[in-house]
């Protein structure tokens, strides 16, 4: 006789465990939901805490140490000469992943989120298969985030031709690098070698690094990059890189036409951008939209084209971020515990954590320009405020666009020190609507960089004290 036995029923079912997943699953079981989140890898996380944010943001921190004590410790008095050891750097940088992913797994058990390791496939709506085991449950949230996307021709080996993945892992210091995308892998990562020793060559497709960032601050990064090292080929194409034993040959070619250009490197890096991930979900079998490009269709509700299937996070629309995947996270467990949701994709910060740092909120210039939108704008640097001088960390700028009428705030772009944390103030603002003017009459404690953004708003009303 043959005991069929019954599949384990859940509530929900997560698939996958990066920002989007996790979050979404400890959710909600907080809200009393019987869960499960079904993850491929060994540790949680996905991309950002593995590959991804996390391990760069280590690099970025280390090497930034280092580029200090070697180029920037004798101005202010400090006699040091450093000396690299990657293998120590990368060890630390591996520490921190571990001690990341492994606190998810703690967060898993105190909410009694039920682990299931393995490939998930989703059979219909309702049911889900990982190996030969099948789990039931009311509603399946696919999080399976997002993946490097390539050129044609052009294969990634993570030895020589690598994606963000090989170049967090490079055994050693690279003479040369070419970057393909200045966009925010490429500089952050070509930040990174270009402290430690690499001669760095960003290639970039458009006229100017970072599409969709404010003008002005495209064209301050590029100068401030360029100073530090980087060379930049804008309004260029690579029609072809091969790895040899030696390195990487690369052709390119003006994106607007004109004479191939060639040039051999150690390592190319490729920075182009990332695709929706729905690998071996069986999507097309159980019926999920999706565009052409591979984005699962939604609705306002995360809901795909099939009840009871959910999306969030890279595979749907919208930027690439964590964050942005987190809070869909949090607003679909809401929902599906029966409460209401809400996310504003127009608050959504973005950063790059390069040095100095970018950030930004809302429309850009162009934006508000295109759209026919009245705006004040008010500008303040860096070079005017005490502490950053102090610092001696004293480039960029805050700008903080507000509606003439109104003086609501329709968008902040700095690039400065510590312009990712910088920016969240005026998120909040933003979020209850607020307006320059709100900004403006805050008391903001002096000595502190926050007071280039009450000035910027000052400037707003052309009224600031320190310039
Ligand atoms: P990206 O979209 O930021 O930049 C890609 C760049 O490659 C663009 O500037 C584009 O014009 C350029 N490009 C495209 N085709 C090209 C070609 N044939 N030749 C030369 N240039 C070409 O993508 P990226 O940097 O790969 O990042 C992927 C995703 O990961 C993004 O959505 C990003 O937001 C996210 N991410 C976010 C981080 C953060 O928030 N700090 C850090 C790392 C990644």
């Amino acid at each position: 006789m043959v005991i069929k036995q019954m599949a384990e029923k859940f509530d929900v079912i997560v698939i996958g465990a990066g920002p989007g997943g996790y979050v979404c699953a400890i959710r909600c079981a907080q809200l009393g939901l019987k869960t499960a989140c079904v993850e491929k890898r060994a540790t949680l996380g996905g991309t950002c805490l593995n590959v991804g944010c996390i391990p760069s943001k280590a690099l970025l921190s280390s090497s930034e140490k280092f580029e200090e004590a070697e180029h920037h410790f004798e101005d202010i008095g400090i006699e040091a000469k450093p000396k690299l050891n990657l293998g120590k750097m990368m060890q630390f940088k591996d520490g921190v992943v571990d001690a990341n992913t492994k606190g998810i797994e703690f967060l898993f058990k105190k909410n009694k989120v039920t682990r299931i390791e393995g490939a998930a496939e989703i059979v219909e709506a309702g049911k889900v298969k990982v190996g030969k085991d099948e789990y039931e449950a009311d509603s399946i949230v696919i999080a399976t985030g997002s993946d490097v996307a390539t050129l044609p021709g052009i294969e990634i080996d993570e030895e020589k031709i690598v994606s963000s993945t090989g170049a967090l892992e490079l055994k050693e210091v690279p003479k040369s690098m070419v970057v393909i995308g200045g966009g925010v892998i490429g500089l952050e990562m070509g930040t990174v070698w270009r402290r430690l020793g690499t001669e760095v060559t960003v290639v970039e497709y458009l006229d100017q690094i970072l599409p969709g960032m404010d003008g002005e601050v495209r064209k301050e990064s590029q100068k401030l990059f360029k100073k530090q090292g980087i060379d930049f080929k804008t309004g260029m194409k690579v029609t072809s890189a091969k790895a040899s034993k030696k390195g990487v040959d690369l052709t390119m070619e003006p994106a607007a036409g004109g004479d191939e250009e060639k040039m051999s490197v150690d390592i190319v890096l490729m920075a182009v951008g990332r695709k929706p991930y729905t690998d071996g979900l069986g999507l097309d079998k159980v019926g999920v939209e999706m565009t052409d490009r591979g984005v699962i269709e939604t609705d306002e509700f995360f809901e795909t084209s099939v009840e009871g299937i959910y999306a969030i996070g890279d595979v749907i629309k919208g930027p690439m971020l964590a964050h942005k995947a987190e809070d869909e996270g949090v607003v679909l467990a809401e929902m599906l515990a029966g409460q209401s949701g809400h996310i504003d994709y127009n608050l959504i910060p973005g950063v790059v954590y390069t040095w100095p740092e970018v950030a930004n909120v809302g429309k850009t210039e162009e934006q508000l320009k295109g759209e026919g939108v009245a705006y004040n704008a008010g500008k303040f640097p860096f070079m005017a405020n005490g502490r950053a001088r102090a610092m001696g960390m004293s480039d960029g700028f805050v700008k903080i666009l507000a509606d003439k009428k109104t003086d609501r705030i329709l968008g902040a772009h700095i690039i400065g020190p510590n312009a990712g944390d910088l920016i969240q103030e005026v998120v909040n603002v933003m979020e209850f609507e607020g307006t320059a003017e709100d900004i403006a009459r805050t008391c903001h404690a002096h000595p502190t960089l926050t007071e280039v953004v009450k000035e910027a708003a000052l400037a707003v009303h052309k009224r600031p004290i320190h310039i």
